[in-house]
């Protein structure tokens, strides 16, 4: 029997629990960037309160960079012993469902990771916005997303942010053994719920900037 990283049961153990810790950071995201809809006081005024404690900002900035490195490299791990215990001449077969799935998962979370790099040098480092302002949040996402194809690439992201979101959850759940199955996936609208709410969530800023309601 192997132990540490060389199990895969830990290595799974270890993408389930640091996608559940990435799910809990995307809900405060969601809910933070919800602010903006009060207006730029409010959305300034939440950004600013962040920056008045750079301890705590800067762990969960540790903590989520920790998460996101567990998450990657498990992934990647755990792909590459699958694809050594796999027989030689295996993929002339057709995949299964499961399969799939998990390849789905690794170019979706490839380009999610893609994105956040745009993103953070978009709306926190501003070196790729036209016309970044240090503080000023609720000006750095109108301006920023005015253009229509950025704004359809972030509305794109929060669609395929909430299909990671319901599968990885799901996965998760599996991991981390959540039985009886049946009892599971009683849970299932429940998760998709959930997901779709964060996808609107997110969907919703880069709309209304295009609709006009945030400006
Ligand atoms: C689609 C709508 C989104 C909007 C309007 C938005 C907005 C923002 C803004 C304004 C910031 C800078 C905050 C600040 O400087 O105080 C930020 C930071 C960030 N966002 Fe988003 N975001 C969106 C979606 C996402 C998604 C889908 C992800 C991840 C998959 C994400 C990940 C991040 C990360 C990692 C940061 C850096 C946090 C930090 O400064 O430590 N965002 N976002």
């Amino acid at each position: 029997m192997r132990f540490g990283w060389h199990s895969t049961v830990v290595r799974k153990a270890v993408v389930a629990v640091s996608g559940l810790a990435l799910w809990t950071w995307i809900v405060l995201h969601v809910a933070g960037n919800l602010t903006l809809f009060s207006g730029s006081a409010v959305a300034d005024g939440y950004a600013a309160a962040l920056r008045r404690s750079p301890g705590w900002l800067w762990a969960a900035r540790a903590g989520l960079a920790t998460a996101l490195v567990l998450h990657v490299a498990g992934v990647v791990s755990l792909a590459r012993t699958a694809r050594a215990a796999r027989p030689r001449h295996a993929s002339h077969r057709p995949a299964d469902t499961s399969a799939v799935a998990s390849r789905g998962m690794r170019i979706g979370g490839a380009l999610l990771l893609t994105f956040v790099v745009y993103h953070v040098l978009h709306l926190t480092v501003g070196v790729l916005h036209p016309h970044f302002e240090p503080g000023h949040v609720y000006a750095n996402v109108v301006v920023g997303l005015h253009s229509a194809p950025i704004a359809a690439i972030y509305v794109a992201v929060a669609m395929l942010l909430g299909l990671h979101l319901l599968h990885g959850l799901w996965a998760a759940a599996r991991t981390l053994g959540v039985r009886p199955e049946t009892a599971a996936r009683r849970r299932r609208p429940a998760a998709a719920v959930l997901s779709a709410v964060i996808a609107l969530g997110f969907a919703s800023i880069p709309l209304a900037v295009l609709a006009g309601w945030l400006r």
